[in-house]
């Protein structure tokens, strides 16, 4: 073999080798840690769980039972995360709180509920929301319907998202 073709090789395999793997492993997947974490336990869905054990009262998300603060009940040692997964954790779930509140305040009065109107009219094409029938690109479509804000555009496109997501792993 000539010389500067086992030079380029060893280059080509040094290079492989110090390469990071996993590349943004350290970024926490809320989605994750709670099938890993909490599913267990817990409805194996974080939009489930919340749905029947969270409820958010004065902008506070509470356990409906115990009426304890969620961050302070994880804090506490619940579930067992480190400070960051818990920042994590509770952003995600509240988010699903408050998206959940979102459809009722703002679209219900016309749909049936999301997970009825996603999976009746929805289908996710390359990772995108498309109209089944339709084939409207759905994140264009909300930010002309449903008088949603610019934030709560891609968070309603989630939730809807997350409905489907939910069907293909049952
Ligand atoms: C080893 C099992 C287990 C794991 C793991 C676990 N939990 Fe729990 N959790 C429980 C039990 C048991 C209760 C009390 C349930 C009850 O009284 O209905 C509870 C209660 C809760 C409550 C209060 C619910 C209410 O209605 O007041 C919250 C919030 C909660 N868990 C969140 C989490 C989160 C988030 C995780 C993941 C980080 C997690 N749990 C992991 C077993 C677990
Ligand atoms: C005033 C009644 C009304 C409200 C409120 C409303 N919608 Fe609609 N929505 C409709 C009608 C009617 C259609 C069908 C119109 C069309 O296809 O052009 C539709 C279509 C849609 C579609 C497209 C389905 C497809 O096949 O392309 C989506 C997604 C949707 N709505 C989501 C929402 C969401 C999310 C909200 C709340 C933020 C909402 N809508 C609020 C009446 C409403």
């Amino acid at each position: 073999m000539p010389g500067f073709l086992r030079l380029l090789i060893l280059c080509v395999f040094a290079t492989l080798a110090v390469a990071p793997s996993g590349a943004g492993a350290d970024v926490i997947d809320p989605h994750q840690l709670y099938e890993q974490r909490c599913g267990n336990c817990h409805e194996p869905h974080a939009g489930d769980f919340v749905h029947d054990n969270l409820v958010l009262s004065d902008g506070e998300v509470l356990g409906r039972k115990t009426g304890r603060e969620l961050r302070a009940f994880l804090d506490a040692g619940h579930g067992n995360l480190i400070a960051d997964e818990i920042a994590s954790m509770v952003a995600h779930l509240t988010s699903i709180q408050q998206s959940g509140r979102l459809f009722r305040d703002k679209c219900i009065i016309c749909h049936d509920r999301a997970v009825e109107l996603a999976r009746h009219h929805l289908i996710i094409t390359d990772g995108e929301l498309v109209g089944r029938y339709s084939k409207r690109n759905i994140e264009r479509f909300l930010s002309g319907h449903g008088r949603l804000t610019d934030d709560e555009v891609p968070r309603m496109v989630d939730v809807l998202k997350r409905q489907l997501k939910t069907r293909e792993e049952k």
